[in-house]
């Protein structure tokens, strides 16, 4: 019998640097698997070892081709199961649809709800995610959701880059939890824009609750899809006499190429998502999320509580 460790971790196609990131940071390597697709655009998957009585990992981030990568996730997680996998754990960095979390309006589906279901239906054991759209998206699943949280690896990026007089800035109402924590973190005040989406690609900014004259900025939020919130943002602050401002967006979906006409110094961002050509942007800092997912999957291996991750992670420093 050989002494392998009971774990392994296996990536679909979306993402498969993260994947590689994350195997490395826990001393580990990518388990073998190959996809042969069917000309009528069928996904065909092998799991090319042994995963009987095994705690499986499953890495997919759920971008770029949401529609295709979770099909893709779904098929995966049947695989290991039919090949008696112990547990499969799903691994969705970036979870797709969390927009769609209630009917805001009459005959709309909610989304979420049925991404949720599926992947439970496929036979998941377990969900770890990043920075969710909205936490209650916990709710739609019957089984252990383990919402991560990208924060103290941005205090960590952004502390040192000289900021000063620092006010963090909520693009919208929706991202004001998440402000809160970072102002906390990083000793700084707090301001909220007043946000309004007038459809799928546009959005109105107007008015600020908070002080950013003669401050430095930074502004939060989870997602960079067309960017349309955060140039807005950027115009509503400078307009009120900001003096440079940063944002720390978690999922960089980053749609067209809006980033080169924003008024922004430095967009940090993380890696949930892959790469795109506005990556090559100046005004991108990349923040790495694999060490955190590691952590966390070490905590699911080894039955350790994944919020006491975070208990030494509030630096509470003024910048
Ligand atoms: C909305 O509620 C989200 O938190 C983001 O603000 C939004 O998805 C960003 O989208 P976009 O970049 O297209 O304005």
């Amino acid at each position: 019998m050989s002494h392998s460790p009971s774990f392994l971790i296996f990536s679909g196609r979306s993402h498969r640097e993260l994947g590689e990131r994350i195997a490395n940071c826990m001393g580990s390597s990518l388990g073998d698997l190959s996809f042969e697709d069917f000309p009528d655009g069928e996904i065909g998957v092998q799991i090319n070892e042994n995963v009987r009585g095994r705690d499986v990992f499953v890495v997919q981030s759920m971008a770029r081709r949401p529609n295709f990568y979770l099909m893709e996730l779904l098929i995966l997680i049947d695989a290991l199961k039919r090949a008696s996998a112990r547990s499969v754990v799903a691994v969705i960095p970036y979870f797709c649809y969390a927009r769609q979390d209630r009917k805001e309006k009459g005959r709309v589906p909610i989304t979420a709800r049925l991404v949720a279901d599926l992947l439970e239906r496929a036979g998941v054991s377990r969900i770890l995610t990043m920075d969710l759209h909205t936490e209650q998206i916990q709710g739609f699943f019957n089984i252990p959701v383990d919402n991560l949280y990208a924060r103290p690896a941005f205090v960590e990026a952004i502390c040192g880059k000289g900021i000063r007089d620092l006010t963090v800035v909520n693009p919208d109402i929706g991202s004001v939890k998440l402000g809160r924590a970072f102002a906390s973190d990083l000793g700084a005040d707090m301001a909220i824009i007043n946000k309004r989406r007038l459809d799928a690609e546009r959005v109105e900014a107007n008015a600020l609750i908070g002080e950013v004259a003669d401050r430095d900025v930074l502004l939060v939020d989870d997602i960079y899809s067309t960017g349309g919130t955060l140039k807005k943002a950027c115009g509503v602050c400078r307009s009120l006499g900001a003096r440079k401002i940063y944002a720390a967006i978690t999922h960089g979906l980053i749609i067209g190429d809006t980033l080169a006409s924003t008024d922004v110094e430095k967009l940090f961002i993380t890696d949930t998502v892959s790469f795109s050509r506005e990556d090559l942007s100046e005004k991108i800092e990349r923040v790495s999320v694999a060490p955190v997912f590691a952590k966390a999957m070490l905590c699911v291996i080894h039955d350790a509580s994944i919020s006491s991750m975070y208990q030494h992670c509030s630096p509470k420093v003024s910048v």
